[in-house]
């Protein structure tokens, strides 16, 4: 009897070939297939050589034809048009109760409107992010799963099999929610991996060019802090790349010229945050930090015009090294917190139950934010389920008490020597704002109630009640509508 694949997987480019390796690893058959058929053959004679759990299509009905049912079909292609034009492929083959799977890093607008789509057709969808790059998809990446409930126990076991496992053996990988709650968390996810990078950066800027430490010293610093509360994947790739060298010599990262790409999931974070009226201020700064250091030709020219300080690192820098460590984990927390609110706001808006310490589960091993401070995450959310802030967690707090004199010293430090910490700065100006009783906006609200007539509420009187005050004497008693967005 011929056999028949347990999955088809659609896109040959590294991940797709990837996953499909691991998934055989894993003692399932998969189905390959890619648009331009030459991927097809040169994967079958190249990386699955030998393995008789892969099966090579070169159309999209011998691929169909060649699994079992109901099918299961994953796309591992770019986001956006060609997703939507593989369903559409798709459809003509697939029959009631079919599963197409999106492991993309789709926007989850698109996943939303996708899932009820088919929903419509009788095909159960899936959008899932899948993090780890390139050796995460080999060996076991995180995985995000949302979409179509009815589909997670057709899909369950390949995918937490081929998933990292945590210390404990747990899969990272779980059942996020309906619709588009895995594509959203997955770029939380990102969001939250520019703003952990940015902050590495600043650490390492503020290292550079405040105390004027060399490449190898800062190996020798990020490699420490690896040891400890800050042991994560991105601290160790630092401590790597700060370490490496060329065949001269030369230490490459100093040849990398400093204009940052960015393929949008970060963006799309920011975006949503103001949409949703989160405060997420750290990741839209380390976007806008992308931005800025794109804007690199502008930057050498007012290098040149604009002065800054003159000061001098002056102190022990041992000590200040130290201080930035704390730094860069009190900033760390606050981002975290701030995502977690993000995906609180979110789950409301969209009608999403998530599980906040599953996702830290998932996000414990495999992706590119993975960290033992994901397990103290996962621990918070296991002691109080319904924990309304991370910085309100007893363990949290204590931590950021603890970093709090260093926190300061390093951001004041930094602004005395002109030293970029956009990210450090955001961090802790949030921090002040959101421990602050009483802030500036009884001054704005004035300002908006003068100008405009857009009324204010009272601390004497009971919320919801609308105020105007006539503040020349000339303007009327009429007042503007009191909507907010
Ligand atoms: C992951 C990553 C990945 C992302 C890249 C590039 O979880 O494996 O988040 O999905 O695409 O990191 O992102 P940028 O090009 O936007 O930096």
């Amino acid at each position: 009897m011929e056999k028949k694949g347990d999955i088809a997987l659609i896109g040959l480019a590294v991940m797709g070939q990837n996953l499909i390796l691991n998934m055989s690893d894993h003692g399932y058959t998969v189905v390959a297939f890619n648009r331009t058929l030459s991927k097809v053959d040169e994967f079958l004679q190249g990386a699955a050589k030998g393995r008789d759990t892969i099966l090579g299509a070169h159309s999209l009905e011998e691929m169909i034809g060649l699994l079992k049912k109901p099918r299961k079909v994953m796309l591992m292609v770019k986001a956006g048009k060609a997703v939507d034009e593989f369903i559409e492929l798709l459809l003509p083959h697939l029959e009631a109760g079919d599963l197409i799977i999106d492991g993309g890093n789709s926007h989850f607008p698109d996943t939303i409107r996708r899932t009820k789509y088919l929903a419509d057709k009788g095909i159960l969808y899936i959008g899932t992010g899948v993090s780890g790059g390139e050796e995460g998809a080999r060996h076991g990446p995180s995985i995000m799963p949302g979409g179509n409930p009815a589909a997670w126990p057709l899909i369950k076991g390949i995918f937490q099999s081929i998933a990292a496992k945590t210390a404990d053996g747990e899969p990272c990988c779980d059942w996020v929610g309906e619709d588009g709650a895995g594509h959203y968390v997955k770029m939380t996810h990102n969001g939250i991996e520019y703003g952990d990078m940015q902050l590495i950066c600043e650490a390492y800027q503020l290292m550079r060019d405040g105390l004027g430490l060399t490449n190898q010293e800062m190996h020798s610093v990020f490699a420490e802090w690896n040891k400890g509360e800050l042991d994560s994947y991105l601290i160790e790739i630092t401590a790597d790349i700060l370490g490496y060298r060329d065949e001269s010599g030369t230490h490459v990262v100093d040849l990398i010229l400093d204009s940052a790409g960015q393929k949008g999931t970060g963006k799309w974070t920011g975006i949503n945050s103001l949409e949703l009226g989160v405060p997420v201020t750290l990741i839209a700064e380390a976007v806008y930090a992308r931005c800025l250091s794109a804007l690199k030709d502008e930057r050498v020219t007012a290098s040149k015009l604009l002065k800054g300080s003159q000061a001098v690192f002056q102190g022990d820098r041992q000590a200040f090294v130290e201080d930035i460590r704390k730094a860069l984990l009190a900033s760390k927390i606050v981002s975290y917190a701030q995502g977690f609110m993000l995906m609180r706001e979110a789950a409301r808006e969209y009608g999403w139950n998530l599980n906040y310490g599953g996702v830290a589960l998932m996000w414990r091993g495999g992706c590119i934010i993975r960290s033992v401070f994901l397990g103290k995450i996962k621990q918070a959310y296991d002691r109080n389920p319904a924990l309304s802030n991370l910085l309100l967690d007893d363990y949290f707090r204590g931590i950021i008490e603890s970093c709090q004199p260093s926190w300061r010293r390093v951001v004041a430090k930094a602004v005395e020597l002109g030293i970029p910490l956009p990210a450090f700065a955001t961090a802790l100006a949030f921090y002040d704002g959101y421990r602050c009783a009483r802030l500036p906006a009884n001054l704005l609200q004035a300002q908006r109630d003068y100008f405009g007539a857009h009324t204010y509420e009272r601390v004497d009187r009971a919320r919801g009640q609308h105020f105007h005050t006539n503040w020349t004497g000339t303007g009327g008693s009429v007042s503007a509508s009191t909507y907010t967005v």
